[in-house]
């Protein structure tokens, strides 16, 4: 819960917080046994060792049997226990970095000096987040300005939320309660007011409280109207208008490979959506001409978060983590499709 006395960590509340506790505790243990017996050490041999009247001391053979052993034992034992540092943190890191692929989805835009949560279904809150207890869940984050960074220190989670770029983070909450969100990244006057609180509840209240959410539809179909609004289905075959052959299909595109005019592959996720959208000559798929304008300026960060919902739901994947097929090839011109192998989609950017 949000208020307590003195806490020397915060509540372990979503399923990697008991591993990031162990392996800090594990180091907090290990420096602390490091820095007693050096401590120790130092004192105990200054006096043992202290000059006594004129005596000379034996000097001290460097290439005895005994010297290497002792500096071999010595180096060899931190090695040890760093690595274990090392393969442990990292084997956390991996997991931290590795949504699972049927994470419920949210998206956050971060921006001065506050959090803008939009959820799938259509419902939007602002320096709040409403989550299911034990469900995995995604959030894709960006910022209208500067440099974020959104951390929820009871899931001991923290992810870098980048102007320009979308970035992931995810937790599976564990205890029903409410919990503090922090900016942790210093972005201006009032960054330490950047805070917020996310509300974990049982499955039933969350679809109680998404119910009782906004009546402007579900983002995929914010997005479609946007979509439409910008007039991109006057080029774009999509779900409405299948037939337009001047622009790329963006049916069943989400989540496949694109192979682009120089030969390269990329895999059509959020970020290649958002790109494409703001930088269209940025890459451009093989097959067709450099000829759409730039929709920079026109969208906002939410709005581009809604068409890249959209383009979500008319794709074959749904964000997971697949080895679909590519997208079947739409023009003659288009280069060979070279056979893919199964697991090649893993290539892509993240
Ligand atoms: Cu936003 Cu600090």
């Amino acid at each position: 819960m949000v208020e307590k006395s003195f806490q020397l960590f915060p509540e372990a509340a979503s399923s990697i917080a008991g591993q990031v506790d162990a392996l800090y505790a594990y180091m907090v243990l290990i420096s602390a046994f490091f820095s007693l017996l050096i401590a120790f050490l130092v004192v105990f041999f200054a006096v043992k060792y202290r000059k006594k009247n004129d005596e000379i001391p034996k000097p001290v053979d460097e290439h005895s049997v005994g010297g290497m052993v002792l500096e071999i034992v010595w180096s060899i034992i931190p090695l040890g226990l760093s690595m274990i540092m090392f393969v442990w943190g990292a084997s956390i890191f991996f997991t931290e970095s590795r949504p699972p692929a049927d994470a419920m989805e949210i998206y956050v835009t971060g921006k001065q000096w506050m959090w803008k949560i939009q959820h799938n279904e259509g419902a939007r809150e602002i320096n709040e987040l409403h989550v299911p207890v034990n469900r995995d869940i995604r959030l894709t984050l960006t910022s209208e300005d500067v440099i974020h960074d959104f951390s929820v220190p009871a899931f001991r989670t923290k992810t870098d939320v980048l102007p320009g770029r979308y970035t992931t983070e995810w937790f599976r909450p564990t205890k029903v309660g409410a919990y503090h969100i922090f900016c942790m990244e210093y972005c201006g006057t009032k960054h330490s007011g950047m805070i917020g609180t996310v509300y974990v509840m049982n499955q039933g209240d969350y679809d109680t409280w998404l119910g009782a959410g906004s009546g402007e539809g579900s983002m995929a179909e914010q997005g479609e109207s946007l979509f439409n609004q910008l007039g991109c289905g006057t080029c774009h075959p999509s779900a409405l208008n299948k037939q337009n052959g001047r622009c790329p299909n963006l049916n069943g595109l989400f989540g496949t490979t694109v192979i682009l005019k120089d030969g390269s592959k990329i895999r059509a996720d959020e970020s290649y959506i958002r790109e494409s959208v703001l930088y269209p000559q940025a890459k451009i798929v093989a097959g067709y001409d450099d000829i759409m304008p730039t929709f920079k300026g026109l969208v906002t960060e939410d709005g581009l978060l809604k068409l890249v919902e959209y383009v979500k739901s008319i794709g074959p994947t749904n964000g997971t983590e697949t080895s679909a097929p590519p997208a079947p090839t739409q023009t003659s011109s288009s280069p060979q499709t070279p056979a893919r192998p199964a697991g090649a989609a893993n290539a892509g950017p993240r």
